[in-house]
Parts: C-alpha cells; sequence; structure tokens
C-alpha cells in the first residue's frame, strides 16, 4: 500500500473523511500527537489499526469526536465530567465514563469494556476531519508500538509509511505529549498528559490514584474476562464445551473461516461475549501466533489466566 500525503484544504480533509469512511487508516494532527484514526465502530478498521501498529496487546483506544453532543451518544456523562468537558473541550483531556445505550462501537475499541475513553481534540485539522466524517474515531497514537509518538507528519511516515492509507499535514503538534485521561468513580486520574492534575483538580477535588479503588476503570482492563473457563489451543471441543473456532470446520463460533486474522481480531471480543453467555466452557481454536495473531493470543492467555 502507498501511504497519500494529504494536505489540510478542503478537498484534503474531505479526502481524509472518504477514506475513514471506508474503513481505511488515516493518520491526522491533533494538538497532542498524531493519532492514527479508524472508524470506531467498524471492528475491521480498528483491527487494522493494532496491525499497522504491531501492537503486541489489545488496550481500550481513546474515541474522538467532534463535540460534546456527538461524545453523548457514545458515552453517559454525570454532573463532574460534565463539567470536566465544560473547561477543557475540545482540549488535551480524555474522559472514561460507561457506555451509552445503542452506542454502536467496536467492542474492539473498548477492548471488551462497559466504558469508553472519549475526547474532543483541539486542532482545527483534526476538528476538521471529525466534523466532515461525522462520525467516531478512534485514535492511538500514529506510531509503531514501543516508538516514541509522533508530532510531526515525518514522524508517522518514518514509523508507518506503507502500513496506513494516508497522512493528512497539519504541521507540528503544539503539546507533544499526549492527552490526559481521567475516569471512574470516585473520579481517578488514569494517565497523566497534556492538562496538569492540578488544573482538572480545580474543578474536581483531590483525583482518587488509579487502581487505588475498585471501580477505577484502569483496573478493569486487566481484569477483563468471560465468567466462563477458557481452553486454548483445542482441536476439538468437548461436549459440554462451545467451540470459538479458527478456520475452516465447525464450530459455534468462527473467529475468521478463511483465517483473517484482521477479521479474527475484529470478532475477537464479540465473540467471547456471545460464547460467555451460553455459560458453558469455552474451547479456544489455535491462533497463529504471528502480526495481530499475537495481541489475540495475549488477551486469550489473561481471559484464561485461573481467577
Ligand atoms: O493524546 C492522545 O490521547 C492521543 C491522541 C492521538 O489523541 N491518543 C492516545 O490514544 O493516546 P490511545 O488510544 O493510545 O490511548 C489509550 C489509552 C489506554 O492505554 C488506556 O490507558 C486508556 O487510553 N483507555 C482507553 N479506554 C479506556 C477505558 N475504557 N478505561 C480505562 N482506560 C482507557
Ligand atoms: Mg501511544
Amino acid at each position: 500500500m502507498e501511504t497519500q500525503r494529504l494536505t489540510s484544504d478542503a478537498s484534503g480533509i474531505a479526502q481524509a473523511a472518504d477514506i475513514l469512511a471506508r474503513g481505511g487508516l488515516v493518520a491526522f494532527a491533533t494538538e497532542t500527537v498524531y493519532g492514527l484514526g479508524a472508524d470506531a465502530r467498524a471492528g475491521t478498521a480498528v483491527a487494522r489499526v493494532y496491525a499497522a501498529k504491531g501492537r503486541p496487546s489489545f488496550n481500550p483506544l481513546i474515541v474522538h469526536v467532534a463535540d460534546l453532543k456527538m461524545a453523548q451518544l457514545y458515552g453517559i456523562f454525570d454532573a463532574q465530567t460534565l463539567a470536566l468537558t465544560a473547561r477543557f473541550w475540545p482540549g488535551p483531556l480524555s474522559i472514561v465514563v460507561p457506555l451509552a445505550p445503542g452506542h454502536g462501537l467496536s467492542e474492539l475499541v473498548t477492548a471488551g469494556l462497559e466504558t469508553v475513553a472519549l475526547r474532543v481534540p483541539k486542532h482545527p485539522v483534526a476538528q476538521a476531519v471529525l466534523t466532515q466524517f461525522d462520525g467516531p474515531v478512534a485514535a492511538p497514537s500514529a506510531n509503531p508500538s514501543g516508538r516514541i509518538s509522533p508530532t510531526t507528519p515525518e514522524h508517522v511516515l518514518a514509523g508507518l509509511a506503507g502500513k496506513i492509507d494516508a497522512v493528512l499535514n497539519g504541521g507540528a503538534c503544539r503539546v507533544g505529549l499526549e492527552s490526559t485521561i481521567v475516569g471512574g468513580i470516585p473520579l481517578a486520574l488514569l494517565r497523566q498528559g497534556g492538562v496538569s492534575q492540578e488544573r482538572i483538580e480545580e474543578i474536581t477535588g483531590p483525583l482518587a490514584k488509579a487502581g487505588s479503588d475498585i471501580t477505577a476503570p484502569g483496573q478493569l482492563v486487566s481484569h477483563y474476562a468471560p465468567r466462563a473457563a477458557l481452553r486454548l489451543n483445542a482441536t476439538s471441543a468437548e461436549p459440554d464445551e462451545a467451540l470459538l473456532g479458527f478456520g475452516p470446520g465447525p464450530c459455534d463460533l468462527n473467529l475468521s473461516a478463511n483465517e483473517d486474522l484482521v477479521e479474527a481480531a475484529a470478532n475477537l471480543f464479540a465473540h467471547l461475549h456471545t460464547l460467555d453467555a451460553q455459560d458453558k466452557p469455552i474451547a479456544v481454536a489455535p491462533i497463529p501466533n504471528t502480526g495481530l495473531g499475537r495481541a489475540i493470543n495475549d488477551r486469550l492467555k489473561r481471559a484464561a489466566a485461573p481467577r
């Protein structure tokens, strides 16, 4: 794939929105760092983000929207989180809130959690893309996993040229450091970033420490697992088990009948939820440990770990 360089004029913005609408990947400037954007409702597009970054695990991603009204289609805000949006949006603050009914986001974006991290970026190019696309955009930093976050289009291309559809030029990022993340009840600081803790606490009072309270969503990330027992690398199911398949052959649900790891990643959380609802142990077919398969196996191993 050749990565297009788009300029931030009306035609470049329209092309970027069009690529997103077709399930493609577009890196775009935000005021913090360049984000690698994909339609947050399209599991396959989100799976491609993980593949392009070469991430060895699935973390939930931040969903970018144009304004609070759009954010409320996906998340439920209370008085305290609303006060934060009034003070800091648009800007470098991401807020983790409970998912709204009928949100329509891919489960790969939330990593199967009941919460979502939402952010309204301030950068005019990010704003223009989000307004034109008129939908939620999942966007982690646009760098290969383990490398430094990009603050110019050149940084993005150095890491991801040939792996993404386009980079939309928005110049150098002003903040140069990812957004601050808060969430949970009581509200906790989940990641330090572009808005200082002190400024947030002027609105909220003292923030809880992430992980210090059972409801801090940062903890749920590592604890998410189906209720059912999981048996990995199963070549067939026992009579009482449901089989989560990969590749051709009979099974209860198939991650990908034609062994496509992007499709498998896109289906992973939704299929686990569906099988979990059947109240049977789950046998999981072997998944090759290459490319996105490593992230899939990482998640399955956590889900299968004794609790
Ligand atoms: O500045 C930024 O925030 C950049 C630019 C591109 O906007 N984006 C960014 O996104 O850093 P991302 O997707 O890499 O941030 C992911 C982090 C996760 O590692 C996790 O810490 C947190 O956001 N997160 C996302 N959803 C969460 C959830 N439901 N509960 C707890 N933490 C969550
Ligand atoms: Mg990053």
